[in-house]
């Protein structure tokens, strides 16, 4: 284990790669992804829930078929592993021991239903709330990483230029707070106390990662619920979006730049990212032709016990002018307009987009 190479000398070799920040260098050898459906590349078909997009027509654009993936092709994860130049993140519960120990380019923890409390999502079954997302990267780094690394210096350093992707919360509200026959959260706590209850608990949770290494953070605020398929369906609506779903979710992503600003400020060569998927769907809504969208129902037939597409039926024929896929989950062109926007854009993440987030 012991790296006899002397120091000095390999800071040389390295020094190439640290003229343009502080920190560390402005390459991504990883990408780390944590959150739900929304990002889940397939650890839901590993566990037991309702809650799985292994069957057609999940997956009709994507090479692999039907993989878990919550779309029709590419997730927001599929498309930023792909700018940053690296192979699709794998689900880590569809990784044997021997993969995982080989694989240093990211790893998949998302988990379809899951949310930052432990109980969020568990009508549908088992999944994998952040807490167990963090507990399987632990087991990453201090089990199946160091194998790859002469050092543990080497392996801060690069987990210290991986990046980071956290999209989580959603289901805090869809499966939780918003269904008080089935989850008790909205009788214990009003709507701020609520919000205020995920975010200290996701500050934590960021902070775990931190602690293990995480240094470079894209974390996305909980999307315009109340414009989904999904809430239009409950609350009865043909247009607009359910305002007051909206509002409720509104005060969860009033209180998260804060929050990540006190954590960018307060952990050392930590550089936080806000995504704004809630101003980014919202817009889609109102104005679905300005992205090129005809259609603000979902692509796939419906199966409204689940929410999920109807197991081998077939979806609509122009894929690319849904906003939605299914009642909840962004449809692939969905997807790629924001990683773009994410990776070398302006307006959906902030303060700096992805590639500025390299380069910290
Ligand atoms: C899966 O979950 C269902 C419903 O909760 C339960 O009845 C069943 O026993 C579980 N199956 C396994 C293999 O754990
Ligand atoms: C609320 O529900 C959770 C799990 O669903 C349970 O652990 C908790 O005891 C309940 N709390 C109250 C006050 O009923
Ligand atoms: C849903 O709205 C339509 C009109 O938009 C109305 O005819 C129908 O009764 C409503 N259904 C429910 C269950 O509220
Ligand atoms: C994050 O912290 C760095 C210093 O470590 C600072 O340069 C940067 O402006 C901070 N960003 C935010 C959003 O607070
Ligand atoms: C599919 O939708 C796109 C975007 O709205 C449109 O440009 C294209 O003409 C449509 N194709 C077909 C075959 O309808």
């Amino acid at each position: 284990m012991a790296n006899t190479f002397p120091l000095f000398l390999r800071s040389l070799c390295l020094f190439p790669l640290f003229f343009l920040a502080n920190c560390s260098s402005p390459l991504a050898p990883a990408l780390y992804v944590f959150g739900d459906s929304l990002v889940d590349s397939g650890n839901n078909n590993f566990l037991n829930t309702t809650v799985k997009a292994n069957y057609k027509p999940y997956g009709i654009d994507f090479a692999a078929g039907p993989t878990g993936r919550f779309t029709n092709g590419n997730t927001f994860a599929d498309f930023l592993a792909q700018y940053l130049g690296l192979p699709f993140v794998p689900p880590y519960l569809g990784l044997s021991k021997a993969e995982k120990s080989k694989t240093i380019t990211g790893m998949n923890y998302a988990s379809g239903s899951a949310g930052i409390l432990q109980e969020s999502g568990k009508t549908y079954g088992t999944n994998l709330p952040l807490k167990e997302q963090i507990e399987f990267f632990q087991k990453t780094v201090d089990h199946y990483l160091p194998k790859n690394f002469e050092t543990n210096d080497e392996l801060s350093q690069y987990l210290s230029k991986s990046i980071f992707g956290v999209e989580i919360g959603n289901n805090d509200y869809f499966a939780n707070y918003l269904q008080p026959a089935y989850y008790n959260s909205s009788y214990l706590y009003n709507p701020m106390q609520f919000s205020g209850l995920l975010l200290k608990e996701l500050k934590q949770h960021l902070q775990d990662l931190y602690n293990l290494g995480a240094r470079k953070f894209v974390v996305f605020n909980i999307m315009a619920l109340g414009c989904t398929p999904a809430e239009l369906y409950i609350k009865n609506l043909t247009s607009g979006c359910a305002e007051d779903v909206n509002q409720i979710v509104s005060l969860y992503n009033e209180g998260l730049p804060d929050m990540l600003q006190e954590l960018n400020a307060s952990l050392q060569c930590s550089t936080f990212v806000l995504g704004d998927i809630y101003g980014f769907i919202y817009d889609l809504s109102q104005n679905p032709y300005k992205y090129g969208f005809t259609d603000r129902g979902p692509c796939c037939v419906i199966d409204y016990s689940t929410y999920l597409c109807q197991e081998d039926v077939t979806p609509c024929v122009n894929r690319t002018s849904n906003i939605f896929w299914d009642t909840g989950h962004r449809s692939q062109q969905t997807n790629l307009l924001l990683a773009t926007d994410c990776f070398s854009g302006t307006t959906q993440c902030t303060p700096l987009n992805i590639l500025q987030l390299m380069q910290k």
